[in-house]
């Protein structure tokens, strides 16, 4: 079977390469093989390529792609929350490949009527936007959050589902022609980013100031949305699009009690409970299926051309995801 794999670290469109490998096994006890159909090509896939991502660098050779979905086709002994023939999120990291095995602790069936790109983009982004919107502050009807990179696939999740919850959000972004696009998706405010960005989200919540702030930029940014927030708000960073450490003033961890958090979904994957998984990806399976959750795609690219859709994948300003399409080849 074909799989991408890297064996340095480095600029994903030159260290990225195809080869053939054996398919993975029967199944043991407790696990599934997956046939992948499709898997997106997300901000952490290019910075773990270039080995600028996670607490460690992984092992080479390495394959990429954190999420995607595939159809299960084959299950181990003891196996009762899948079926063959079930849709699924990944059982394992590595989705750039044909066939996966992994555990099926965690793993739920997906809506079959779902569309398969959108399903491919279920698992990381919008659990992300769930979970920071969910477990940081008890937010209360009609309450604002603050995020910039509102134009991002997470970005677009917070705005739906804070919408779905009763939440107010004001959106910040770099490219002032986002503004209507972001507004008819559900955006009560969008902002482009400025150092008066305090002045413009006063004026425009007329002062009842966001509880949450979601940041994906770092650097300076951080300390923008925190001059946003209420006293005694979180600031949560889920991201390092800017490449800059966070910086935030004493004055508002001090003096205002603003806290900064740091939210990694893999950490929550590792200390969750299994139950409280396969419960959260229900919950966000059937929020896709209706259509919620819905995220523009730019190009899909069969994976024999993954080196092609990890340069498209880097360039700013795109429209929408790239996306690997496995048996398209
Ligand atoms: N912590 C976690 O567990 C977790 C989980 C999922 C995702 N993430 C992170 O979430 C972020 C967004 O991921 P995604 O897949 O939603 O992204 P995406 O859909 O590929 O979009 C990338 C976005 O980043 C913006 N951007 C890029 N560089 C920027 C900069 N220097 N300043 C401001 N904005 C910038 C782009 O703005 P333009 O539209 O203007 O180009 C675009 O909106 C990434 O940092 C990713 O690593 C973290």
């Amino acid at each position: 079977m074909k799989q991408m794999q890297f064996t340095r670290f480095g600029n994903p469109a030159e260290v990225a390469e195809i080869v053939e490998v054996d398919p993975p096994g029967p199944p043991g006890p407790g696990r599934v093989n997956v046939q992948v159909l499709a898997s997106p090509i997300n901000p952490a896939d290019l910075l773990n390529m270039e080995g600028r991502y996670g607490a460690e660098l992984p092992k080479l050779p390495q394959t990429q792609g954190a999420e995607g979905v595939g159809r299960v086709t084959e299950i181990g002994e003891g196996v009762d929350n899948v079926k063959v023939g079930d849709l699924v999120t990944p059982p394992a990291r590595g989705m750039w490949r044909e066939m996966v095995q992994g555990p099926a602790r965690g793993l739920v069936a997906l809506p079959p009527e779902a569309d398969i790109l959108q399903l491919s983009m279920l698992r990381a982004n919008p659990a992300t936007a769930w979970l920071m919107l969910k477990d940081y502050v008890d937010l209360q009807q009609n309450d604002f959050v603050i995020q910039n990179a509102a134009n991002s696939a997470v970005g677009r999740h917070v705005i739906r589902l804070a919408r779905s919850q009763g939440w107010r959000t004001v959106n910040v972004v770099r490219r002032p022609e986002l503004i209507d696009e972001l507004t008819a998706l559900g955006a009560d405010h969008v902002l482009v980013e400025s150092e008066d960005l305090d002045d413009e989200v006063q004026r425009v919540t007329g002062g009842d100031l966001p509880k949450l702030g979601i940041d994906a930029v770092g650097g300076v940014s951080v300390q923008r949305l925190a001059r946003c927030v209420a006293d005694g708000a979180t600031v949560v960073n889920y991201g390092l699009l800017s490449g800059d450490p966070l910086m935030i003033d004493a004055r508002e961890t001090v003096f205002r009690d603003i806290t900064l958090k740091g939210f990694w979904l893999a950490t929550w994957f590792a200390t969750a409970d299994p139950g409280e998984i396969a419960a959260t990806y229900a919950i966000l399976g059937k929020k896709m299926a209706e259509g919620l959750l819905e995220v523009p795609v730019e190009a899909t690219y069969p994976l024999s051309k993954v080196k092609e859709a990890v340069a498209h994948a880097a360039r700013d300003g795109r429209s929408g995801k790239i996306v690997l399409t496995m048996g398209d080849d």
